[in-house]
């Protein structure tokens, strides 16, 4: 509960990715002074970065009801075919990670999205006969991780194509703000600062970071969460200045002290960590590389000098100038 109270629920409130909201408050115009319903919208990017939020936001403005699900909830064509035929005109439906939808589900949804139609098949063989209903005019809202992932049928049926980025320090000090007044936390602008700077450049990890800061402040009975708290707090959770945690250390010094700083495969890394590739590579390595540490050849993932640097081990071409 407390954490929807977290959410912004307005486009005023929804702090950063800019592009973003200004393509989108554009779409919301033109809709609404036509009195359309939006175009079908994929957002992808990072975990964390607030599609499910900006879904919400979406549906709001427009003054509908959302309905929110992924894509493994849509195993069976049913599924799917229920909440199609109970949505409402305009509504908005959400689906998450729809990249991982089942080949007749996402079947399903090409004529629902391009006609507001729903066609079923009665019966097998030769007797197999088509029956179209109508559906009520809707805006499907997709989210994924990578958008390549998507069938390109799929993604062809979508008006409106956005990506989400990083937020940037300042945006993120921002919404650490927001979140600590309404839970309550007394923080001062260089405790935010401090949680954001350690968030990888993802609202949801600032807002997780700012929980385990108040909890720290609570215990130990600091009156407010300055820079100091904060990085107590945050070292206490091994959570480094960089915002890098154990798993991504862990990765980078596979590479470097096992690997001669690569290239290793993925597969290697996953074995070393213990994490599957998928996460490796949806939410380890998109921040890695952002920042710099990372990067993905063919041949397979290569530590920078950066990260050699940030885990006090001397970068391969000083080794060799030494020599
Ligand atoms: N909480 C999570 N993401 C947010 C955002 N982009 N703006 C404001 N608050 C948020």
């Amino acid at each position: 509960k407390q954490e929807e109270s977290i959410r912004p629920q307005r486009f005023a409130d929804y702090i950063g990715q800019k592009d973003l909201k200004d393509v989108l408050d554009i779409a919301i115009k033109a809709a609404k002074s036509r009195g359309e319903v939006l175009d079908h919208l994929l957002l992808y990017g990072p975990p964390g970065l607030g599609k499910t939020t900006m879904a919400m936001i979406l549906a709001s403005e427009m003054g509908v009801n959302c309905k929110i699900t992924s894509a493994p909830a849509l195993e069976r064509p049913r599924d799917i075919v229920g909440l199609l035929v109970n949505l409402k005109p305009g509504d908005v439906l959400f689906i998450d990670e729809i990249h991982r939808l089942s080949r007749m589900s996402e079947e399903i949804l090409y004529p629902a999205m391009e006609d507001y139609r729903l066609d079923i098949t009665i019966g097998k063989g030769s007797s197999t006969k088509t029956r179209s209903l109508p559906l009520s005019k809707f805006t499907l809202v997709g989210a994924t991780t990578r958008a390549g992932a998507l069938s390109s049928p799929l993604r062809d049926r979508f008006g409106l194509i956005q990506k989400l980025r990083f937020y940037e320090v300042d945006e993120l000090s921002k919404i650490v703000l927001r979140s600590a007044q309404l839970l309550q936390t007394n923080i001062t602008e260089d405790g935010a600062a401090e949680v954001a700077r350690r968030s990888r450049g993802t609202p949801r990890i600032a807002n997780r970071l700012l929980k385990r800061v108040r909890d720290y402040a609570e215990v130990k009975s600091f009156k407010e969460v300055n820079e100091q708290v904060a990085a107590e707090a945050l070292q206490l959770f091994q959570v480094d200045p960089c915002g890098l945690d154990w798993t991504d250390r862990r990765m980078l010094s596979v590479i470097i002290e096992q690997f001669n700083g690569g290239p290793v495969g993925l597969e290697t890394i996953a074995a070393a960590t213990g994490e599957d590739t998928q996460t490796i590579e949806e939410v380890y390595e998109p921040y890695l590389m952002q920042i710099g540490y990372l990067s993905r050849t063919t041949r397979g993932r290569v530590a920078t000098p950066t990260a050699y640097k940030h885990l006090g081990f001397k970068p391969p071409n000083e080794q060799l100038s030494l020599l």
